[in-house]
C-alpha cells in the first residue's frame, strides 16, 4: 500500500500533467508476468519526481510507459487528460548510454531533433539554437563538430541533455542518466541539471529513475518507490527539509528519510 510522508500544503496547487490509472504491464502475451500492477499516481506540473527501487523492479518499464514506448496490458495514462497513444516531442527522453548516433556530429545530432520541432529555421538558425543548447550544458562550440567517440562519457551526457532540452519539452523522462559516469562527473552533472530546472520558465516535469537514494534525494522534490509490482512509498520532500549537496549528509531529517528509503528498497525481494 501506498504511504505518504508529510505532504505540506501548498497554495496555487498546480494541475496534473500526468496520470497514470489502474496500470498493469506484462511483456508478452496474457501469460506473461505482471511486472506493474495496478499502479495509480499523479504527477503535477513542475514537479521532480525520482522513481527509486530496486534492479528489476520496473523503474524503466513504467518510463518507457509514459514515453509511450510501451503499451498498457491494462488502464491508462493520461497527459493533461489525454491518453497516451505513443512517444511524442512533448516528452523528451535521455537513457544511460547518452542517445546519440555515432556517426553524426554533436551539433548534427542536436540539430537533427530540432528539426523535428522546429521544421522551419534556416541554416544559421538551426547552427545558433545549437550552440545555444551546448552553452546551456556547458560545452565550447569545437563539441559542435565533434563526433560522439571524440568526447567523454560526461559530454556525451551533457550533448544527449542540451538534445533534449533543445526541443523543449514539457516532460523531462530520465532513466539513469548518470548511472555511467564516474563520481566527480556525475555530481558535475547533477549540479547542471538542477540549475538548469531552475531556469526553466515554465518549470519542466521531470521523471528521474535512480536506484541511488542519495542521487534522488539531491534532485528530486518526490520520490516513488517502486518495489515489487507495486508503489511502496510516495513521499513529497518538504521543501524546509529539502537537501542541497552540503546539508545531504548533515539535517537529521534528511538522514531519517534517507534511511526510510533504503528501508522500504531493502525490503523488496530482488527479482534478479
Ligand atoms: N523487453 C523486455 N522483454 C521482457 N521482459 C523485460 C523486458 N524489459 C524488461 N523486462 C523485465 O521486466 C522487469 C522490469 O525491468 P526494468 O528494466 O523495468 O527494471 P528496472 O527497475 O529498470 O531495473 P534496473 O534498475 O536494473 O534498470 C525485469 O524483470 C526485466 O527482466
Ligand atoms: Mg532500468
Amino acid at each position: 500500500m501506498t504511504e505518504k510522508y508529510s505532504i505540506g500544503y501548498r497554495a496555487n496547487t498546480p494541475q496534473k500533467i500526468i496520470s497514470v490509472r489502474n496500470l498493469s504491464f506484462s511483456y508478452g502475451n496474457d501469460k506473461s508476468p505482471l511486472i506493474l500492477e495496478d499502479i495509480n499516481f499523479d504527477v503535477l506540473s513542475g514537479e521532480f519526481v525520482c522513481f527509486l527501487g530496486q534492479s528489476g523492479c520496473g523503474k524503466s518499464t513504467l518510463l518507457r510507459l509514459i514515453a509511450g514506448l510501451e503499451k498498457p496490458s491494462e488502464g491508462e495514462i493520461l497527459l493533461d487528460g489525454k491518453p497516451v497513444k505513443g512517444a511524442g516531442l512533448d516528452r523528451g527522453i535521455v537513457f544511460q548510454d547518452y542517445g546519440l548516433f555515432p556517426w553524426m556530429t554533436a551539433g548534427e545530432n542536436i540539430r537533427l531533433a530540432l528539426e523535428q520541432k522546429f521544421p522551419n529555421l534556416s541554416k544559421s538558425q538551426y547552427k545558433e539554437k545549437t550552440l545555444d543548447a551546448l552553452r546551456q550544458v556547458g560545452l565550447d562550440e569545437s563539441v559542435y563538430r565533434k563526433l560522439p567517440k571524440a568526447l567523454s562519457g560526461g559530454m556525451k551526457q551533457r550533448c544527449a541533455i542540451a538534445q533534449v532540452f533543445a526541443v523543449e519539452p514539457s516532460i523531462m523522462l530520465m532513466d539513469e542518466p548518470f548511472g555511467a559516469l564516474d563520481a566527480v562527473t556525475r555530481a558535475r552533472l547533477q549540479d547542471m541539471l538542477l540549475e538548469l530546472c531552475a531556469v526553466q520558465s515554465p518549470k519542466k516535469t521531470v521523471i528521474f529513475v535512480t536506484h541511488d537514494v542519495d542521487e534522488a534525494l539531491l534532485l528530486a522534490g518526490r520520490i516513488i518507490v517502486i518495489g515489487s509490482r507495486k508503489i511502496i512509498y510516495d513521499c513529497t520532500i518538504p521543501d524546509d527539509i529539502k537537501p542541497t549537496r552540503e546539508t545531504q549528509f548533515e539535517d537529521i531529517n534528511v538522514l531519517r528519510l534517507r534511511n526510510e528509503l533504503i528501508r522500504r528498497i531493502n525490503s523488496m525481494q530482488s527479482r534478479d
